[in-house]
């Protein structure tokens, strides 16, 4: 299960303030359980652990084992913001950091780079490959994009009606492009419910049926967000979940932290800020309202963005990730001639080092004025993963309600979005190409 220490901050904020904000965060518990909130209709990630029927993994499951014999070994997954970010995160997670895996899981669709796409194609024509396109909505420029071009790649490649074999889609169940063109095409689909919005969608077939296809255990994702769950229902200070947003409300709100900064001390783990990043920041940055988040990876940024936390403006928190236990043994060994002098360490586990570094940073930033939060788990595997995806996903409904906004819309996101159109004189926006033009 998923544990909150916040500790790290009992010498900035005092206990009388922090019970003040926990009684916010359990009103705003109350708000989320019983759906009266704002944003109700996108909660239908809230059951997703219990409600996935079995069912659905052994259709993942099938898809998986229809391209093995085909003997696909490259996997284009399709997809931009929710539609990709957890999928990318449970995959660099669980996956070793070296060995190249029987079926190698990359994606498009979430950067307009040419070059980028250009590459890929250059690894795709040298596998055995298949795509899965995901996009809620079915029309988002970027997974569209990367789309038509890997779709075209496909048929000429394998042949259109074998395409279609290689061709999976996550997308609404009724309306949308992506919708018309896999019934047209006839392309196996999967649904993402309409209740949920994207970057809430990891536990449903956007993150499911990615996992499932790099070979990792999607039950067991699922069963540690179930339990995590059960864990969160219970409404009381000691709740995780209450604990995180009330905290960083406080921090926030009565002493003027402007950012959060996710910090993990396991490359694995870069892009589970990734997404967290996405969650809180379109979760809560709007109205005016937000913390601002961010990330470091240690302790390779203690030797970048190490001296501005330590010193800098003091605008931040931390969350720090911790992991209780690593996966794997190395072991130090001792040097007869010691000219590096780390004998010292000879014998230790690389991880305690680890450890003492995370340790040692959390004093130094603490004398430096930057409070910190930990967030712990017993080590990294699938049903960690799928824990500490519900227990953020949960904190950020609190936290949100607690903050005063709508959790789960993004107005936001569509701004940049009529000027790109305008720009590449998408039909119907001629107008206002010419006013943007004047302005540039
Ligand atoms: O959280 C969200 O809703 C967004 O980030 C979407 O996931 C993102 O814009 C992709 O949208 P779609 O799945 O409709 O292509």
């Amino acid at each position: 299960m998923v544990k909150v220490n916040v500790g790290g901050c009992s010498s900035f904020v005092k206990d009388a303030e922090y019970q003040k904000y926990v009684e916010k965060a359990l009103e705003a518990f109350d708000v989320l359980q019983s759906e009266t909130g704002a944003g109700n209709d996108f909660l239908g990630w809230k059951t997703l652990p219990v409600d996935t029927p079995e069912s659905l993994i052994s259709e993942c499951e099938a898809v998986r084992d229809s391209w093995k014999a085909k003997g696909v070994n490259l996997v284009i997954v399709i997809g931009i913001g929710g539609s990709y970010l957890g999928a990318k995160c449970a995959i660099e997670a669980l996956s070793h950091s070296f060995v190249e895996p029987q079926t190698k899981v990359v994606f498009a669709g979430n950067n307009l780079s040419e070059e980028y796409l250009s590459e890929l194609m250059d690894l795709a024509e040298t596998r055995n490959t298949a795509v899965v396109v995901i996009s809620k909505s079915g029309t988002t420029t970027e997974p569209a994009v990367a789309f038509r071009i890997f779709k075209e790649f496909v048929e000429k490649t394998y042949g259109k009606k074998e395409a279609a074999e290689r061709i999976v889609a996550i997308t609404d169940a009724k309306k949308g492009a992506l919708k018309t063109l896999s019934t047209q095409e006839g392309y196996k689909t999967f649904v993402v419910p309409d209740n949920v919005g994207g970057r809430f969608s990891v536990l449903t077939p956007v993150g499911l049926l990615p996992v499932i296809l790099a070979g990792f255990d999607a039950r067991a994702l699922l069963k540690g967000a179930a339990d995590e769950r059960e864990a969160l229902l219970r409404k009381d200070a000691a709740n995780a979940a209450v604990q995180y947003a009330a905290m960083r409300n406080l921090l926030h709100t009565e002493y003027g932290k402007a950012v959060e900064i996710l910090v993990t001390y396991n490359p694995k783990f870069t892009y589970l800020a990734e997404w967290w990043k996405q969650l809180y920041g379109e979760s809560e940055g709007k109205d005016g309202k937000g913390i601002f988040p961010a990330s470091v990876t240690n302790t390779a940024d203690l030797h970048s963005m190490g001296q501005f936390i330590q010193e800098g403006s003091r605008v931040m928190f931390e969350t720090v990730i911790s992991i209780a236990n690593s996966n794997r043994s190395v072991v130090i060994g001792s040097d007869a001639q010691n000219l590096d002098q780390l004998n010292y360490l000879a014998g230790q586990h690389v991880e305690h080092c680890n450890a003492m570094a995370q340790l040692g940073v959390k004093v130094a930033h603490i004398d430096g004025g930057v409070p910190q939060i930990e967030v712990g788990i017993e080590r990294i595997n699938e049903y960690n993963l799928g824990a500490i995806f519900y227990f953020f996903e949960f904190a950020c409904g609190i936290s949100a309600y607690v903050l005063g906004v709508n959790p789960f819309n993004q107005p936001g996101v569509e701004a940049y979005k009529k000027n790109m159109f305008a720009l590449l004189r998408k039909p119907g926006y001629e107008e206002q190409t010419e006013a943007i033009l004047k302005r540039i």
